[in-house]
């Protein structure tokens, strides 16, 4: 599974990729807007720091505003994903911009019958939101489950992008299904090396150790 994280703070970015831990980038325009920066500026930073894909979404809800604010985007770097909207012109879009080799990412999926439409155009991953479904007592694992048979049923391409991921549950849940990427919160993602008997193991050996008088040099 690859491993994006949901954020534009470029602190928290650089700091899990040191890590080597991600293999990508989401934004949107809330993180945007909470990053309290320009997005040309600090989608281009974000897009020098992460080899991998940078979703950025584009805000127009028209095809042709959609297309020319994708093709301003796409300027800003080679791996930009151009993130559009799961509506009608937002799948035109998308099968426009794919054949013209760019990548996509359909967003704000909630049901299988969107993501099998976004195969069909073509895109380049799915963003279902499970945390949004969950919040509404419908079971967003399940979406993703559904999305993952019908995607292999057909061979379809389109990778799925467990998005709206709140818990390190659902990183799990989503990986145990079988969804190519989950983008995550920095925090959740930080979340996932947890465990309370790797922190009193580790201080166990250490403190076994410190009574070998020993040193690994
Ligand atoms: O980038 C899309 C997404 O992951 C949204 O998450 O927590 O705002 O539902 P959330």
């Amino acid at each position: 599974m690859k491993f994006f994280v949901d954020t534009a703070d470029v602190d928290e970015i650089r700091a899990l990729n040191e890590l080597g831990l991600l293999d990508g980038v989401t934004t949107n325009p809330s993180l945007i807007l909470k990053s309290g920066r320009d997005i040309m500026e600090v989608t281009k930073e974000i897009c020098s720091i992460v080899d991998g894909p940078v979703s950025a979404e584009v805000t127009a809800t028209d095809y042709e505003g959609m297309m020319s604010e994708a093709a301003v985007l796409a300027e800003i770097a080679d791996n930009i994903c151009i993130k559009l909207p799961l509506t009608l012109d937002g799948l035109r879009a998308c099968k426009a911009l794919t054949s013209a080799g760019h990548m996509t990412n359909v967003t704000l999926c909630f049901s299988a019958n969107q993501a099998l439409l976004a195969a069909k155009a073509g895109a380049t991953f799915i963003s279902p939101f499970i945390g949004r479904l969950d919040d509404m007592a419908i079971d967003g694992m399940e979406v993703i489950s559904e999305i993952r048979k019908i995607y292999d049923n057909y061979g379809f391409t389109t990778q799925i992008l467990a998005a709206s991921i709140r818990t390190v549950n659902h990183v799990k849940d989503a990986a145990l299904i079988g969804a190519d990427v989950a983008t995550v919160p920095p925090s959740t993602l930080k979340a996932l090396v947890k465990h309370p008997l790797t922190d009193k193991g580790l201080e166990a050996f250490l403190a076994d150790w410190a009574k070998t008088g020993q040193k690994i040099s």
